[in-house]
């Protein structure tokens, strides 16, 4: 196989994707022949069962790059999308068997290219799946990436993975990645939305993280984030807040050379709400 594969976390599962279809930089075709009319259904009944549960609960931005995604009823041509999203902000979505190492991940962040994995998952993982499939990174991550600010973050956000990389500060960053990237709400004029990818592509959580009473909602705090554990196994307990996507450009631009060196001195703190 020309790359090995990639395994997160301690797992007794071999990863799903097919590495020996990928290059040095971890990317391949996209393998659209290998789709089955069942593939195409389930990508459909997806976008649909998601795209109801928009109104209210996911971002303006979100829901107004949604279309460019194209078509809805089977899973998209990746270089159709291309097309679009270049014109919209010179960036490109690129395809990755499954999770990739971090090195890679960020470099092709840092050029603007973003990782899609092209499988998609079986029937009977229709509501919980644990790896990303084509649905998670398609429907999730790809239209906040017409956003030409939440774009330029995506970019910056590569680079600085390479630089905390360096520095032995990739679990710090990642928790960034977590609570923003994947787990963000946004604060509009008609209440709080989501922009992060994990909530937009879950049908509970996107209800969870909106309306539910339980979670603690606090203000965007990049040390706090960083001194946060988190859970991947179940709803998150704790959402982070920003106010516009710039606000998430701006706190992350410093340096964060010296917020790893005291983070790495601070206690971690639990992923649910102190008990009252
Ligand atoms: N400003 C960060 C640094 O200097 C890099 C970064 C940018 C990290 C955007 C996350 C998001 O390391
Ligand atoms: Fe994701």
């Amino acid at each position: 196989m020309a790359v090995e594969p990639v395994v997160y976390g301690a797992s007794e599962r071999p990863p799903r994707g097919d590495y020996s279809r990928a290059g040095a930089d971890y990317t391949c075709p996209q393998d659209y022949a290998s789709y089955t009319p069942a593939d195409h259904a389930t990508y459909r009944r997806l976008y649909e069962r998601q795209a109801a549960l928009l109104p209210g609960r996911a971002c303006d931005a979100f829901i107004a790059a949604l279309p460019s995604l194209g078509v809805k009823d089977r899973i998209p041509h990746f270089d159709e999308i291309n097309q679009r999203l270049y014109q919209a902000t010179r960036w490109e979505i690129v395809t990755v068997p499954g999770l990739i190492p971090e090195v890679p991940f960020f470099s092709l962040l840092a050029n603007r290219k973003f990782p899609v994995t092209d499988w998609i998952r079986k029937p009977e993982e229709f509501d919980y799946i644990v790896e990303p499939d084509v649905f998670h990174d398609l429907f999730g991550h790809v239209p906040l990436l017409f956003d030409p600010v939440f774009a330029d973050h995506m970019q910056a956000y590569g680079k600085g993975g390479l630089k905390a990389h360096g520095l032995g500060a990739c679990e710090l960053l990642s928790r960034l990645y977590w609570y923003t990237v994947e787990f963000g709400l946004i604060r509009q004029k008609d209440g709080f939305r989501a922009y992060g990818a994990g909530i937009l592509s879950s049908p509970g959580e996107l209800q969870h993280a909106i309306a539910s009473p339980e979670p603690q909602r606090l203000p965007l705090d990049i040390e706090r984030v960083m001194r946060t554990r988190y859970k991947i196994d179940s709803y998150q307990q704790t959402y982070f807040v920003i106010d516009s996507f710039q606000e998430l450009f701006d706190k992350t631009a410093p340096d964060f050379t010296p917020v790893y060196a005291r983070v790495k001195t601070l206690d971690e703190l639990s992923a649910a709400p102190a008990a009252a």
